[in-house]
């Protein structure tokens, strides 16, 4: 068993909120990505005995959204958003910037596993591009005085 038994709670007390069952899927995929960092096959048949739904439609939602890893990352997971408006605004060169500041290339976790850094689609948040989530925080109107400033505080942190 990965889910602990607070997370199989939260997720049987937010599903059964909704008139349907399978509304509760992605709020469960969140509590477990919350608690593990990551999902997987295991995790997703978790869910579905814990919410009572099909594997198979967990496992679909889960799939879908990049933003539930589906392996083990870094302690902090840099997503770079690089759709249209990130892209028109320095996406990519930040991209560069950060694979120099952290020695890893895109899709790689630096060696003390404290950060991964991958690029995803549209986040939400075209009108403060360039933007980049980190685990669940946003960080908008991104130069690279930024993320320098945020790198080290995260690293502080850890
Ligand atoms: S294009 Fe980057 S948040 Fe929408």
């Amino acid at each position: 068993m990965i889910l602990n038994k607070e997370s199989v709670a939260l997720m049987q007390k937010k599903a059964s909120q909704y008139p349907r069952r399978k509304s509760g899927i992605l709020p469960a995929l969140t509590i477990a990505y919350r608690q593990v960092g990551h999902l997987n096959d295991q995790i997703y048949r978790e869910i579905a005995k814990a919410i009572n739904v099909p594997y198979v439609e967990v496992a679909e939602a889960a799939t879908f959204y990049t933003m539930f890893p589906k392996q083990p990352t870094g302690k902090y997971l840099i997503q770079v958003c690089h759709n249209i408006s990130c892209a028109l605004l320095g996406a990519d060169s930040l991209v560069e910037y950060l694979e120099q500041k952290l020695g890893i290339k895109k899709g790689e976790t630096t060696k003390d596993n404290l950060f991964t850094l991958i690029s995803v689609e549209c986040l939400g948040s075209c009108a403060t591009a360039p933007m980049m989530q980190i685990n669940m925080d946003y960080y908008e109107n991104l130069t690279r005085a930024k993320v320098d400033k945020i790198l080290e505080e995260l690293r502080a942190k850890a």
